[in-house]
């Protein structure tokens, strides 16, 4: 252990760089409460910093994964140093917070605590397509969690998974500044990731129009590499420069469907626009579906997430991609 510490200390010095590129690295402990400085994360010494890790699936599908051992896993075999806790709010058959609020939390305050031994950052993602039709719930739900977390560095707060098609300005927007203002009554800092309209790509929308007179305030975008390309690459830069900082909360080297095949061509001239501008991002997902965007093989245990036998052609690549 000494001698591995060592040689990563020497490495670190020979490439001459004030952070390694292995994300499962870049700890909490190192780098502390983050913030925003125009479009950047930086960490409490005010360098930039990039979270790079795994989302979980929809928590009333696998709740499997929610747990210390699989979170373990994502630190330590999928190198990474953010996990994103996806909270199912409604779904068609199996519930959500708004069914189930007190399981739900229990399997969100696992992986918190999880992430917080094991010194990672977390996303508290509020995954829902129509959360502005039932703001109250978003409303408890996040006075319930900014009070329980209060002041705990590793939390980042997503109060929209993807909104479809509804208006930025008219419904969303305000959304947002209500679910803002409930978090910021009880934590005035800790990052905020707010959706975009169309799941989440019309960071454009936002851009026009930013929430104002807040502070540590990021946008999300996703991306499917075989659906979503180029031009919204484009979209996305545009969005940069006009000042709007952007967090990946969640993407997929495949089709926006969740299905085969992995576009790895696509895949990595992603990763190489968001490493340029050092943007964050998480994969989606931590899940044993038999889909192409699964990160495991069907039947995967907890204790063996990510373990290099356990992983999907997908998985093999993003985990690479964390440590690169
Ligand atoms: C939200 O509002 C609906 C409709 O008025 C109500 O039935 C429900 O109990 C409310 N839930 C919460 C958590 O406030
Ligand atoms: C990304 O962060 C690194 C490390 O701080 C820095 O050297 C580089 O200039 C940054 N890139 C951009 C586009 O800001
Ligand atoms: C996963 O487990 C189920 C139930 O035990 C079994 O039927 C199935 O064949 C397994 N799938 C794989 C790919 O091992």
């Amino acid at each position: 252990m000494k001698f591995v510490l060592v040689v990563a200390l020497a490495l670190a010095v020979l490439v001459n760089v004030g952070f390694s590129k292995d994300a499962a690295l870049e700890t909490v402990s190192k780098h502390g409460q983050l913030s925003l400085n125009g479009v950047d994360i930086v960490d409490e010494h005010g360098e930039k910093l990039q979270l790079k890790g795994m989302s979980l699936f929809w928590d009333v599908w696998m709740p499997q994964y929610y747990n210390k051992e699989s979170i373990d896993g994502v630190h330590d075999n999928c190198h990474s140093n953010v996990v994103r806790a996806a909270i199912s709010v409604v779904t068609e058959e199996d519930g959500g917070y708004v069914e189930t609020p007190d399981e739900c939390l229990e399997r969100l305050y696992a992986v918190v605590d999880a992430a917080i031994e094991d010194d990672i950052y977390v996303i508290i993602d509020w995954h829902d397509h129509a959360a502005d039709t039932h703001l109250n719930y978003s409303l408890e739900f996040f006075d319930i969690v900014s009070k329980k977390y209060s002041g705990v560095p590793n939390i980042i707060y997503e109060t929209f998974n993807e909104p479809t098609g509804q208006s930025w300005n008219d419904i969303l927007k305000p959304y947002h500044e209500a679910v803002i203002n409930t978090i910021r009554a009880n934590d005035p800092d800790n990052i905020i990731v707010v959706g975009t309209p169309t799941w989440s790509q019309s960071v454009d929308q936002a851009a026009a129009n930013p929430i104002t007179g807040q502070k540590n305030i990021m946008y999300t975008l996703h991306f499917y590499a075989g659906t979503h390309k180029q031009w919204l690459r484009d979209t996305a830069t545009n969005a940069l420069n006009q000042g709007l900082p952007i967090f990946v909360t969640e993407y997929g080297t495949v089709n926006a469907d969740a299905t085969d095949p992995v576009d790895e061509a696509e895949s990595r001239l992603w990763w190489n626009w968001l490493d340029e501008h050092n943007i964050s991002y998480a994969n989606w997902a931590i899940s044993d579906k038999e889909e192409g965007a699964s990160a495991l093989a069907p039947n995967t245990t907890s204790i063996q997430v990510c373990q290099e036998e356990f992983l999907t052609e997908s998985g093999r690549l993003v985990v690479a991609q964390n440590k690169a």
